[in-house]
């Protein structure tokens, strides 16, 4: 990199980092700060990686590490090792990490320990649930980080309970909600195949560790769902897939199953469905972008304004509560504004500037 120019390192690996990270990349940009993206390899398939970048034009990853899978602590120590090589080669003034991922822990220690200031994407969001590999995840990195851009003021009131105040914690906004309103008139219809659209449908995703490693509430979040009178609509993630084949499960009858989409299709079924059934946090949030009103099958989110604003409902993994939610669901969001004014992106990008 050349002279004083300011010098960022992001360092992304799973999808709905891609998708956070589109935005701050082109403000990143725009700001003239130069960025330089680690992708460490999480994600590997096409349509859980590579579609992201074509769609959402995020610059090539400058260096890929290839390493996805495994346990969390090979996957996470595998990543430390190969981050820290690249920062020790090219250090940047930052480094950028997104959201609660391994990839975000990785990216955080691997900084830290050199001494490089991160910035953390997405601070100050808690489930509570210290089970959850994604709590660990955040709460090391929120506590380790130097600059905090918090999405939401209760992630502001999570991260001063925890003592981490002051300048280095921003309210910025969300940068999924920047993402949403860039894309939303570019949506795409996915490829059905052979059979017909449906025309009216439910929208569900299913992926996190806690509802697809446990075979009672997998199978009872399927016969929950098996109830909708509307087909239910599935990209299915490569996790769920692995596991209701080892568990000896089946997806139920009403269930159209698709592979994962990209970014378009995906707006493109959120804005088209009644309904969105998810464990998703982003797709939480998504519903709330596209006015759908949502049924989150676990039982807490770290999303806890759209519960209380009453379009989201906590459903677990309750056959029987998931079956009434969907015969009675929560009414659809008023257009209410929970997650910034849009510009959650050029904020981050303006701040880091500042702090140089
Ligand atoms: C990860 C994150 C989770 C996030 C999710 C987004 C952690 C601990 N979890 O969960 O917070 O919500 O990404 O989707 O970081 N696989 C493939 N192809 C792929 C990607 C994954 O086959 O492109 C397989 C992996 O080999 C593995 C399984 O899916 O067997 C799970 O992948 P992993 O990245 O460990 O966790 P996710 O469940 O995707
Ligand atoms: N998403 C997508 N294609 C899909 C499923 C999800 O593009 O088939 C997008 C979705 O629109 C959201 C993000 O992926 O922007 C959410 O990621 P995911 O559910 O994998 O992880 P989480 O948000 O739970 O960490």
């Amino acid at each position: 990199m050349s002279g004083s120019m300011m010098h960022v390192t992001t360092v992304i690996g799973a999808r709905p980092q891609f998708i956070k990270a589109a935005q701050t990349s082109r403000a990143l940009a725009a700001a003239g700060i130069a960025e330089e993206i680690i992708h460490t390899g999480q994600h590997f398939d096409k349509n859980m990686s590579d579609v992201f970048f074509q769609q959402m034009g995020i610059p090539k990853p400058d260096f890929h590490l290839g390493i996805g899978g495994g346990t969390h602590g090979e996957m996470t120590g595998r990543q430390i090792e190969a981050i820290e090589k690249v920062l020790l080669k090219n250090t940047p003034d930052w480094v950028i990490v997104y959201g609660d991922t391994n990839s975000t822990l990785a990216g955080m220690i691997a900084a830290t320990k050199l001494h490089i200031r991160v910035a953390h994407v997405e601070a100050g969001l808690r489930s509570f649930n210290r089970l959850m590999p994604e709590e660990i995840n955040r709460v090391l990195t929120d506590h380790a980080s130097d600059l905090l851009f918090a999405p939401t003021p209760t992630a502001v009131r999570h991260l001063k309970a925890e003592g981490i105040k002051g300048a280095k914690v921003q309210m910025v906004g969300d940068v999924m909600f920047d993402a949403t309103l860039h894309y939303k008139s570019k949506a795409e219809e996915p490829d059905w195949g052979s059979e017909a659209a449906p025309k009216q449908f439910v929208l569900a995703t299913i992926h996190r560790a806690e509802n697809t490693d446990d075979q009672s509430r997998l199978s009872a979040i399927l016969d929950g769902l098996a109830t909708s009178k509307l087909p239910v609509v599935l990209p299915v993630h490569p996790r769920t897939k692995k596991q209701v084949e080892s568990l000896g499960l089946q997806f139920p009858a009403n269930f159209r199953l698709i592979p994962p989409v990209g970014y378009l299709e995906m707006n493109w079924l959120e804005s088209h469905c009644e309904l969105v059934a998810t464990d998703s946090g982003g797709v939480q949030k998504e519903a709330f972008f596209h006015g759908k009103p949502c049924l989150t099958l676990r039982d807490e989110t770290e999303w806890s304004e759209l519960v209380e604003s009453g379009c989201n409902r906590l459903v677990g993994a309750d056959s029987e509560v998931i079956a009434d939610a969907l015969r009675h669901p929560p009414s659809a969001p008023s257009g209410q504004m929970l997650y910034g004014d849009g510009d959650a992106s050029e904020k981050i990008a303006q701040l880091l500037a500042s702090f140089g």
